[in-house]
């Protein structure tokens, strides 16, 4: 397991650095070569300004630094929220030169991302994630976003941090549930591109479940150097980068069926990744060995490995929102084997509609 130094995202003048491991938000003065005694605005949420706000703060030094709590949860991701930023860089008159610092998971990235993307035209900002979701997967790559009342991520743009800080510590006081559903998309990442790490993960589930900090901190190493690489080769998702979201377009699908909230999006793409397992099988792309090893290694991971029971025609409908359908074509991402994933539109509709109907008959 080799670690410490950090990665790098490859993106011409846009690279950046990931930092990775323990005991970075003690380092004051860590983000001063970023920020350059420019005005900086901590963006958090109600639930993580006691734990780790001030630690953040002592990150910059010789520069204005002001916070702005925002409320917890996927349902501040919106346009109201987002104008809270706004407000707050008004009312301290921060201008074209100011950074925005997301301290939080998924969803302070991404509002803050986008209100970095979108303010004075674009200012930088850098991500302090603090899920195991964000650090190896929302934090890196730019995609930010605010959702919209008619769907996830409606609203938002590419825009690349200046750097990310992962601080392994931040895991500590993470809720169960929530590190399981980072725990998912890790697995996402054996399954679409690295069938060692895949492996790996199969022999060290059980230090990752108990938090071992060597082993959670090789994950996100690891996630991130397969994220960073296809975030490299197709930063705005022509191609390539499709295949980040094995599982995605069955856990949406999940998501909504099930009502938002309600499943972890993590939770809903271990089940879908099942589910993409299950139909890659059926195409006669892989063996039932090694849908079988998907399925084992999600639910000793602690995650669903089966949809909500949904009417198939409900969650053929669900599915047919998703972002990645073309021509009214749904493209899958499926896979030829552990470690290798492919995005294709190219199976018999009929296939899907058969699979749908028996999968949801129990
Ligand atoms: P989240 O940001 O809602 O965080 C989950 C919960 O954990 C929240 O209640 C939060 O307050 C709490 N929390 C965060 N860090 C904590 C800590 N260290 N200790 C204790 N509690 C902590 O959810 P998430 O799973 O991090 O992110 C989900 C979001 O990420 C979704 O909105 C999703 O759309 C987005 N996402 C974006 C990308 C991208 O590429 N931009 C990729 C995947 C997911
Ligand atoms: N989470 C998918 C992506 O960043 O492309």
């Amino acid at each position: 397991m080799q670690q410490n130094m950090a990665l790098n995202v490859d993106l011409g003048a846009r690279s950046y650095p990931i930092m990775i491991g323990s005991g970075l938000l003690r380092q004051g003065g860590l983000l001063d070569p970023y920020v350059e005694g420019r005005d900086v605005l901590i963006v958090t949420n109600d639930q993580l300004v006691s734990l780790y706000l001030q630690p953040a703060e002592a990150l910059v030094t010789g520069s204005r630094v002001e916070s702005l709590v925002l409320p917890e949860g996927e349902s501040a991701k919106t346009l109201d929220t987002l104008k809270l930023i706004f407000d707050a860089l008004v009312a301290h008159r921060f201008g074209r030169d100011c950074v925005l610092i997301a301290l939080g998971g998924g969803v302070i990235g991404d509002i803050t991302g986008f209100a970095a993307a979108t303010w004075q035209r674009g200012v930088d900002f850098i991500q302090v994630p603090t899920t195991l979701l964000a650090q190896v997967d929302s934090a890196v790559g730019g995609k930010t976003a605010v959702n919209h009342p008619g769907g996830k991520n409606l609203i938002g743009a590419f825009h690349q941090p200046l750097c990310v800080v992962s601080d392994m510590d931040t895991l500590n006081s993470l809720p169960e549930r929530e590190l399981g559903a980072g725990l998912a998309e890790v697995i996402k990442y054996g399954l679409l591109g690295d069938a060692e790490f895949f492996a790996w993960l199969e022999s060290e589930h059980q230090g990752l479940l108990q938090r071992d900090k060597e082993r959670l901190q090789h994950v996100v190493r690891r996630s991130c150097e397969i994220k960073a690489e296809i975030v490299a080769a197709d930063e705005r998702e022509r191609g390539r980068r499709a295949l980040l979201n094995l599982g995605h377009t069955f856990g949406h699908a999940i998501e909504r069926c099930a009502g938002y909230g309600e499943w972890l999006h993590g939770e809903a793409i271990a089940a879908g990744m099942c589910m993409a397992a299950a139909f890659s099988q059926r195409l006669g792309w892989l063996d039932a060995e090694q849908v079988e090893r998907a399925r084992s290694l999600i639910a000793r991971m602690q995650l669903p490995v089966e949809p909500p029971a949904v009417p198939p025609a409900d969650f053929l409908a669900a599915m047919s929102l998703d972002k990645k359908v073309i021509a009214g074509q749904i493209r899958l991402v499926l896979l030829r084997a552990i470690g290798e994933a492919e995005v294709t539109a190219d199976y018999p509709e009929h296939e899907l509609v058969d699979f749908l109907s028996e999968q949801f008959v129990r």
